[in-house]
């Protein structure tokens, strides 16, 4: 079957099984690696990617189920506002260790921003929360995403 994607500002046809997870339709057919596998149970948010905006788990997602819709992955989050500030902060604090989960934890924390600008320490505990970082970066995310927040805020003021 054929399913059309936006997908980072192109429209993609990608001729897939309808059951076949969206995350391996973006790495193995369109080509874009940065979004990663984990777990492949939703249990990890490696794979997590926006779909019409909110942040979705790419290897629970049937393809089907993207067709016809705007998918962001990690490879243009910084074509928005909300993303740039995301990656600048995670740079400025030095966020990443191996790296593996990141592409995750940044859409997770893009999502996050983008439907909450404000988020309270607990907001921020419990919107990553299913993204699990084996190195142990939980702290500097905490303190990336706060700092995310405030420099949306602040560049918001000056607007
Ligand atoms: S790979 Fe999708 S949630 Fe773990
Ligand atoms: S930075 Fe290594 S798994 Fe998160």
């Amino acid at each position: 079957m054929s399913y059309t994607i936006k997908i980072n500002g192109q429209r993609r046809v990608v001729d897939v099984d309808a059951d076949t997870p969206l995350l391996w339709a973006v790495r193995d057919v369109l080509g874009m690696p940065g979004t990663k596998f984990g777990c492949g149970m939703g249990l990890c948010g490696a794979c997590t990617v926006h779909l019409d905006g909110a942040a979705v788990r790419s290897c629970i997602t049937p393809v089907e189920s993207a067709d016809g819709q705007s998918v962001t992955t990690i490879e243009a989050v910084g074509s928005t506002h909300v993303g740039r500030a995301v990656q600048k902060a995670w740079l400025q604090l030095d966020v990443v260790q191996c790296g593996y989960c990141q592409s995750g934890q940044i859409m997770s924390a893009t999502a996050l921003l983008s439907s909450n600008p404000r988020p309270t320490e607990e907001d921020i505990r419990t919107g990553m929360a299913g993204n699990i970082c084996r190195c142990g970066t939980y702290v500097r995310i905490q303190q990336a995403v706060e700092q995310a927040a405030k420099s949306i805020a602040s560049s918001q003021k000056g607007a």
